[in-house]
This record gives C-alpha cells, sequence and structure tokens, in this order.
C-alpha cells in the first residue's frame, strides 16, 4: 500500500493503490483546502468544491513521489493556467515556479509512496511571476 508523508501535518498514513489525495487526507482528519499564505484555511476547510476540480483551494506541492501520481487533469490546467477563472487567479500565481510539483489534491491518484506540502505559499511579489 502507499505511503503518504504529509510534511507540514508530520504525518504519514498508508492509503490503497488508486486513493485520491484529498479524499484520503479528510479521512485522516488533515484539511487540504487551505487559505493564501496561511490565511482563510478556517473558511476554505467548509467553504469550496467538495472535490470536482474547481475551486483552486486544494493545491498541494508533491515534494517527492510525484511520478508516483496520474498526469495533470483537465482541469486542473484549467485552474493552473486561466488567470480570470473564477472564483479566484490565486491558482495560477501559485503555479508559477512550480509548474512540476503542484497538483489539486482532489484530481490527485496515488499509486505510489508520495511527499505532500499542504497551503504551499504563494509568491505573490517573487521574480518568477514577473520573469
Ligand atoms: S476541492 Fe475544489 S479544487 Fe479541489
Amino acid at each position: 500500500m502507499p505511503l503518504v508523508k504529509f510534511t507540514n501535518e508530520n504525518k504519514e498514513i498508508e492509503v490503497p493503490a488508486g486513493a485520491w489525495l484529498r479524499e484520503e487526507a479528510v479521512r485522516a482528519g488533515i484539511n487540504l483546502n487551505c487559505g493564501v499564505n496561511g490565511y482563510g484555511a478556517d473558511v476554505n476547510k467548509y467553504v469550496n468544491c467538495m472535490g470536482k476540480g474547481m475551486c483552486g483551494t486544494c493545491r498541494v506541492r508533491i515534494t517527492s513521489g510525484i511520478e508516483n501520481t496520474n498526469s495533470l487533469t483537465k482541469r486542473e490546467w484549467l485552474r493552473f493556467k486561466t488567470p480570470g477563472l473564477p472564483p479566484d487567479p490565486i491558482p495560477c500565481l501559485a503555479y508559477v515556479g512550480n509548474e512540476e510539483t503542484m497538483r489539486l489534491a482532489c484530481m490527485t491518484q496515488i499509486n505510489g509512496d508520495i511527499e505532500v506540502e499542504s497551503g504551499p505559499e504563494v509568491n505573490l511579489f517573487g521574480d518568477n511571476f514577473f520573469s
């Protein structure tokens, strides 16, 4: 069974192969619907699209084992590459500089061991965005 390590929460869980990351996190009591740079997690925990890949609040970075997940889905591609897509543009900003590791937890299928960083920082004013 694949092992998922949540680095910020310092928690590890075993999941069945093919499980969905957000579902397994919820089952383990981990909120992956975080806010922006530490703000809004309490709201996003309840105000989100409930795993439909539409809101973008379940952004995570797969810091290890990205090859053990499914490919980027069309919904993730839309969320990350369409700045004007409602409800907010933050997923696009978060994606810049993290193209190889950023995923939506609800669209990420686990096929092997991975490490997950919840609520990755959004670099609103950094070099990556303006380069
Ligand atoms: S829960 Fe809304 S995009 Fe994942």
